[in-house]
């Protein structure tokens, strides 16, 4: 069985996310989501809009996710990879200018996916803000 991981945020799930996922499975059997705990965010300067348990929630309810588990931090990488013998590690092209993972190469395969142009987490809750803050107007 070929054993696929990526890791994320995934708040606000969008068809970005939904992409990458889909993309991610096909290349495998089995399709683990290490998703950024709340915590972990916060040392990253990041919040979401759905704490872990909601995000998570989410995740699992999709056909392409196959396990949802916690990523605390930047260094378990490695660990993950030899306990759910990963055979790949795939990540947004975000990513690819990054020499952050290229040290995972000697644990398991390293494959970057484009990323879906015009949607992120970060648009969506640009717009939601706009939203509330253009119905504070007309109230
Ligand atoms: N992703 C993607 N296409 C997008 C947005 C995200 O393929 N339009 C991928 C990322 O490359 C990553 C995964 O989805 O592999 C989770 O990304 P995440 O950072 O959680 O999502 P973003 O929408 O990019 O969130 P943010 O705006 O907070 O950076």
């Amino acid at each position: 069985m070929k054993v696929i991981i990526t890791y994320g945020t995934f708040d606000l799930l969008h068809y970005g996310h939904i992409r990458l996922l889909k993309r991610a499975r096909e290349l495998g059997d089995y399709l683990i989501v290490g998703l950024s705990t709340d915590e972990f965010n916060e040392t990253k300067g990041k919040t979401s809009y759905y704490n872990y348990e909601i995000r998570k929630e989410m995740l699992e309810a999709l056909k392409y996710v196959d396990k949802v588990i916690p990523e605390k931090n930047w260094e378990q990488k490695p660990g993950d990879i030899q306990k759910y013998k990963v055979d790949t590690l795939v990540m947004g092209s975000d990513w690819e200018n990054s020499d952050r993972f290229t040290y995972l190469q000697e644990y398991c395969n390293l494959t970057f996916l484009s990323r879906t142009h015009g949607i992120s987490s970060t648009l969506l809750k640009g717009n939601l803000i706009k939203e509330e803050s253009k119905e504070t107007a007309t109230v």
